[in-house]
């Protein structure tokens, strides 16, 4: 089978197409034939050592398909069965085989490049939206990089949730697709001396209720100066540099505000908050009320460039790998 490998932590080049023996099912596991790869900003972490692994790799934790195999202690799914997982590494890939506990079915309506684009975003983004900070009716969202993968769906389920967000964005055409996706108000960011500055403008001088910051390193400061007192600022993500050491006494004088730095593997840590977050993700998708936006799909040998796009901030929504 043709996979992606790292043998090396480094740039894009390292992601280099490789030959390897389809997998066979360990215990616990099932073989899933991989139909779509989600491409994510944590395969670039892992391709350049920044979160350890042991070498080589092959990178991905999203992607869709079908069971081609499964062990013999395995009765939870079948072959033939559609599944969808994230978090476990291996995706950048025709086969992988995983373990049982990461797998969750894929409704009929909804289509393998789908379930592959949505879950681990979808998941994280819904975190964010209903255990972080919950959002409630009236609340204001500062949102960053409201057009990329992560920030589509944030603007989405905010709206749907009866908040407005206020994105972010660094182009015009980027601007166009976080309205569309039902940004109140969108920030050019990168054309803007003082961010916090016009989002107080844009909230009567009262700040936001909460900042879902996955850029981090360029916007940490912005995000911690436009929020409201007692608001709270989800760090999720550092797509532009990890964010230096924070004195707690920051906190206090952005006016008693909570800061946290979540993962989603935290969020989905039983079988049970698992099923029921992808469930309420994928059940959304299916319904039509949550929009997937697949802006480019990469054939597995390209993953090199789906990364160098990605990073070189050229992308919007959703970006796919296909085997
Ligand atoms: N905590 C979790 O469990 C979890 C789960 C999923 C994702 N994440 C995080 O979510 C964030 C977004 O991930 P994504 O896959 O949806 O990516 P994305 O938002 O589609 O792409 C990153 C975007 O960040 C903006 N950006 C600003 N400065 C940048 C820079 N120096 N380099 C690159 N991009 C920059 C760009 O948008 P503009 O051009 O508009 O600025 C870019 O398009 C990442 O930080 C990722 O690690 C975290």
């Amino acid at each position: 089978m043709h996979v992606i490998q790292v043998s090396e932590f480094g740039g894009p080049e390292v992601l280099v197409p490789a030959v390897a023996e389809v997998p066979e099912p360990g215990p616990g596991q099932a073989v899933v034939q991989v139909a779509a790869a989600g491409v994510n900003f944590i395969d670039v972490y892992h391709r350049t050592g920044r979160y350890p692994n042991d070498l080589p790799l092959t990178p991905g934790m999203e992607a869709a398909g079908r069971v081609v195999a499964v062990a013999p202690d395995v009765d939870q799914v079948a072959v033939g069965d559609r599944v969808a997982w994230a978090n476990q590494i291996g995706a950048y890939a025709e086969y992988a085989a995983v373990p049982v506990g990461y797998l969750v079915p894929v409704p009929d309506v909804v289509s393998d490049e789908s379930a592959a684009a949505v879950l681990l975003q979808g998941m994280t983004a819904h975190m964010l939206t209903h255990d972080i900070h919950r959002v409630r009716s009236g609340d204001t969202i500062l949102v960053h990089a409201a057009a990329g993968g992560m920030g589509l769906l944030l603007t989405q389920l905010v709206t749907a949730m009866g908040g407005r967000v206020i994105g972010t964005v660094s182009t015009a055409a980027k601007e166009e697709l976080a309205r569309g996706a039902g940004a109140a108000e969108v920030i050019r960011y990168t054309e803007v001396d003082d961010v916090a500055a016009k989002v107080r403008e844009l909230t009567d001088g009262v700040g936001v209720d909460a900042v879902y910051d996955g850029v981090g390193a360029s916007t940490f400061d912005a995000s911690l100066a436009s929020l409201r007192r007692r608001g709270v600022l989800a760090l999720y993500g550092a797509a532009s540099g990890p964010v230096p050491p924070v004195d707690p006494i920051r906190l206090m004088r952005a006016g008693s505000v909570w800061l946290t730095r979540p993962t989603m593997v935290d969020y989905t840590a039983t079988r049970a908050e698992l099923l029921e977050r992808a469930g309420d993700v994928l059940g959304r998708v299916a319904a039509g009320t949550l929009h997937v936006a697949v802006s480019e799909r990469y054939p597995l040998a390209e993953a090199r460039r789906a990364h160098e796009d990605l990073e070189g901030r050229r992308t919007t929504g959703k970006l796919l790998l296909i085997p």
